[in-house]
């Protein structure tokens, strides 16, 4: 294997997680009578440039096509938390053009063209694209983003990219279309799970084949920087368990001492890595201790006869549960509002999947739910499992 961004071809082991099925993968009754193709899951560190990366076995034109069935609309937390980004971008820079890659249902573009900004939205998955463009108004062009397509479109004051980065296979092409299509004095923001929270909160579930990429900081930086831009800020923002959000520029803005001159949040930052490297070998410890202790709780749990059943068939479950080696024999099925998930098995461990409404019928006693990100969301939809009593087990513990 050969590093994404720099070609190297050393690597330090961050965490080695077996095999696995493509998380994606679910799987419908017909392909019960098949096998399935279990790939290693281990995600290593660049020793050159320190992007933590997984070797490519999934192709993204296989994930992102007319049957991906995730539409950011459908999280109202979520297109308030665009809608408070607009509003900030608007209030700091008042950019008078934005392109969005990955721009999914318009969830974010939404908010711009609603202030009179010219937006452009780059969106893979047919379905998504189409929600935009027929359903809320707003251009979007039915493409992955490279440097071939940036020479094609308007040049933005903005390019946004949120929960797109580890899904790139080609950073550097990647990056260069962002150079290419961006305006001299423009900004680009990205937004992406922080790998410091990926470590510091054992959120090891998030590492599956269609997350290429892991960013600390500091690689994300260097990503930028050999492709002739430059990080000038960085939030640290508490979506999906805790992201980055980088403010990004054509590096020569640095010597005009353009507004982005670099400043104390990246430096902090970036101190903050240097001084707290990986702990590796403490790492992996602390995710077997946990694949044993969520084993034994499940084992202690059915074996005093109760009913377990899983809330959302996320892909972080499917790690998880392949994994752990946790199967049919614990789980008694998941439950997923996705129409296109329901009447389908998770792969590897076919765990059937079913309408949530088989919950007031059932009423299992321990409802485990696997997208810790949306908990609180999820939690609020399932009080009405309290009328019999229902307990919940989220990642870190039982409520
Ligand atoms: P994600 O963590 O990749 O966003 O996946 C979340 C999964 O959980 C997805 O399959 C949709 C499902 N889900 C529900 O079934 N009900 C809900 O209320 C939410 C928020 C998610
Ligand atoms: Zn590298």
């Amino acid at each position: 294997m050969f590093c994404r961004l720099c070609h190297h071809k050393e690597f330090d082991s961050l965490i080695d997680l077996d095999t696995s099925p493509l998380s994606n993968g679910y799987l419908t009754k017909k392909d019960l009578n098949k096998g399935e193709m279990w790939f290693p899951l281990h995600a290593m560190t660049c020793k050159k440039c320190g992007l933590t990366q997984l070797d490519e076995f999934e192709r993204p034109d296989a994930i992102f096509n007319k049957d991906y069935a995730y539409y950011s609309s459908q999280s109202a937390s979520f297109v308030e938390h665009a809608k408070n980004f607009v509003e900030k971008i608007q209030r700091n820079y008042s950019v008078t053009s934005v392109i969005e890659i990955a721009s999914n249902d318009g969830y974010l573009l939404q908010h711009f063209d609603q202030r009179d900004v010219d937006v452009l939205g780059i969106e893979p998955s047919a379905g998504c694209a189409m929600e935009a463009s027929v359903g809320k108004g707003i251009p979007t062009v039915a493409a992955f983003w490279n440097s071939n397509l940036a020479q094609q479109v308007d040049p933005a004051d903005l390019i946004v990219g949120n929960n797109v980065l580890a899904h790139v296979p080609d950073l550097n092409d990647f990056i260069i279309g962002v150079r290419t299509a961006l305006n001299p004095e423009g900004i680009a923001t990205f937004e992406f799970p922080y790998l410091g929270d990926l470590v510091n909160n054992l959120q090891f579930d998030t590492i599956y084949h269609e997350h290429f990429s892991y960013f600390s900081f500091a690689a994300v930086c260097k990503a930028f920087a050999r492709n002739d831009m430059f990080v000038f800020d960085v939030e640290h923002i508490p979506v999906h368990g805790g992201s980055l959000r980088i403010y990004v520029t054509h590096a020569r803005n640095l010597k005009y001492n353009y507004k982005c001159t670099g400043n104390s949040r990246s430096d902090r930052l970036m101190l903050e890595e240097s001084n707290n490297p990986i702990p590796l070998s403490r790492f992996s410890k602390q995710v077997h201790d946990y694949k044993l202790k969520i084993i034994n709780h499940l084992l202690e749990e059915k074996i005093c006869g109760r009913k377990i059943v899983i809330y959302g068939a996320a892909a972080k479950g499917n790690t998880l549960l392949n994994y752990c080696g946790i199967g049919k024999d614990i789980i008694d099925y998941a439950v997923d509002t996705t129409p296109a998930k329901q009447g389908k098995y998770l792969p590897g461990s076919r765990i059937p999947i079913h309408h949530p409404d088989i919950l007031a019928e059932d009423k299992p006693d321990l409802i485990w739910i696997l997208p810790w990100n949306w908990k609180h969301e999820i939690m609020k939809k399932l009080e009405f499992t309290k009328e019999w009593g229902a307990d919940f087990l989220v990642k870190d513990g039982i409520c």
